[in-house]
């Protein structure tokens, strides 16, 4: 049966991770929990990009093989996804063996049928992007950051018939409005191809760089890394074996938008028609973490983030919470170690944290570490009822439309509703008037329901704060469902017996956070 397949960008051998790759995966993972919750049977790729000039180069500068430095490259990504908790189902490598013979096959049965053909080029050679360019890459009449100036080559090379395919591709992106999601970003790609697009130069003379897979039909080149990068999508579950049709088409390629022009949006699709294999059913493309200041986070600005830093100090869960919350899936967003702090002080110590501690203290104190059973309900018991039953499907609707920031809000102003409602009934004011059954009433209902509430509120965090969701159910005496369809409002936590333990979100002296900034 087909699975619902995800993949992430495979990320540069060349350079250590940061907080981009961290956001993608935790993204891309949140999107996985999600679905399986929904009962979906999943597949969750992710990996390394080892090919290329710039890896061959930074190992030389190391004085170490190119593929020893991809194996400490792997190990320390492979690391970052275990410290995330990303929970990913095969990582591949463009250096393993499966993905090198697929990329060799696809380049001969294009070769075959004549959509890659040898020619003699002269163009700018930009050594920065390991591509050729053009005058229409400029921006503003200059050539940007990451292209430098070209310098002029002359170099015979084999070349894959891009242009061939722009009308059929104008075609496909008007037929298929939802294939770029979000919308915006679709628009870019149909204004990129209002200009002719040119073929596409998918191979490097060996004398040149010989880190990368040969051309089957010329044992003089290498192929152009994107080319290779691309086909781990299909390489990783099987092409051209039984297995392949239960993962492909993928569902959706997780990328930066600095991805999606023209690789992903124009080469991809592209490639995958000429070779008659079915395109991407979606393409989701997000946004960049930026600094505070909106300026683009870099190791030369000295104001990137160490995402490994903030997951030792904070947990993958804090970390996971502030990225998924801050950010609008398809948009930029900033980061700031002082947003970072406010937040968590603000919603996971405070309103979460908070309430986890003392409602287990209530409940040990005036109920014996039992969940009461309700009593007594009135109409502030069932406000809080209602809100859960609305929370639920409203959360599921948003995360399913990867708008995590909107479920996440919507949970914790739940979670501020449940600290009101404490704070009215005062359970420690109900408890002194032990002769009251009216009062004893109140208060077994109110510790019902913020344990049914919390309950909720931890199964709908679970995509995103994977070990913290399931750690309050635990503490609550009690389990997570097997899928969302069982989750509904059922006071289903009554006679289970809380677990008091320490605190779950430490709240953060603003000075003493300041040693890691
Ligand atoms: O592009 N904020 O690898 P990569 C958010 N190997 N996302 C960011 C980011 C930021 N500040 N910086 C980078 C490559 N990213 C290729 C991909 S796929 C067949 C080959 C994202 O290591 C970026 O957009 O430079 C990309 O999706 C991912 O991190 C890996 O970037
Ligand atoms: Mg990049």
């Amino acid at each position: 049966m087909k699975k619902f397949y995800l993949t992430t960008a495979i990320d540069y051998a060349n350079g250590s991770p940061h907080i981009g790759h961290a956001y993608e995966k935790i993204l891309a993972d949140a999107i996985i929990r999600t679905r399986r919750l929904e009962g979906e049977e999943c597949y969750f790729l992710t990996g390394l990009d080892e090919h290329g000039q710039k890896v061959a180069e930074t190992a030389q500068k190391q004085s170490i093989s190119p593929k020893t430095l991809c194996d400490g490259v792997a190990e320390k990504f492979k690391g970052l996804c275990v410290r995330l908790m990303v929970d990913y189902d095969d990582y591949i490598r463009t250096t393993d063996e499966r993905h090198k013979i697929v990329v060799r096959k696809i380049l001969q049965k294009l070769w075959d049928s004549g959509e890659i053909y040898r020619a003699e080029y002269t163009g700018l050679y930009s050594t920065r992007a390991e591509r050729f360019v053009q005058e229409r890459d400029k921006v503003e009449g200059r050539w940007p950051d990451d292209i430098g100036e070209p310098i002029e080559l002359k170099e015979t090379n084999y070349f894959f018939r891009l242009s061939h395919y722009q009308e059929w591709l104008i075609d496909f992106l008007n037929k298929n409005p939802d294939f770029v999601v979000p919308a915006f970003r679709q628009k870019q790609v149909i204004e990129f191809l209002k200009e002719p697009i040119n073929d596409l130069c998918i191979s490097r003379p060996k004398s040149r760089l010989s880190w990368g897979i040969e051309l089957p039909f010329d044992s003089d080149y290498v192929t152009y890394v994107w080319f290779d990068a691309l086909v781990n999508y299909i390489s990783a579950v099987g092409y051209e074996e039984e297995r392949f049709g239960d993962y492909w088409p993928v569902d959706f390629h997780v990328i930066g938008k600095d991805i999606l022009v023209p690789a992903h949006a124009i080469y991809w699709p592209i490639m995958l028609h000429a070779l008659g294999i079915p395109l991407p059913r979606h393409l989701l493309a997000h946004g960049w973490w930026l600094a505070k200041s909106g300026e683009k986070m870099s190791k030369s600005l000295g104001n990137s983030v160490q995402p490994l830093d903030y997951v030792d100090f904070y947990g993958a869960d804090a970390f996971r919470f502030f990225l998924l919350r801050e950010m609008i899936t398809g948009q930029d967003g900033n980061f700031s170690h002082d947003l970072f702090v406010a937040r968590y002080n603000a919603d996971l110590a405070n309103d979460l944290g908070n309430l986890v501690s003392r409602l287990i203290n209530m409940v040990g104190r005036y109920c014996s570490g039992k969940i009461p059973n309700p009593s007594s309900v009135g109409p502030l018991d069932r406000d809080i009822e209602e809100s859960a039953q609305r929370l639920i499907p409203s959360v599921r609707m948003e995360y399913g439309n990867f708008a995590f920031h909107t479920g996440l809000e919507q949970i914790f102003s739940f979670v501020g509703q449940l600290n009101r409602y404490v704070e009215t009934r005062a359970p420690w004011k109900l408890a002194k008037q032990t002769g009251n059954p009216t009062a004893t009433g109140q208060l077994n209902t109110t510790l019902s329901f913020v344990a049914e509430g919390m309950r909720i509120v931890a199964e709908l965090l679970r995509p995103i704060m994977p070990w913290i969701g399931p750690e309050i159910l635990r503490r609550l005496g009690t389990s997570p469902v097997d899928t969302w369809e069982n989750l509904s409002w059922a006071t289903s936590a009554a006679g289970k017996e809380v677990l008091p333990e320490g605190i779950l979100f430490p709240k953060v002296e603003w000075r003493e956070s300041h040693a890691m900034s």
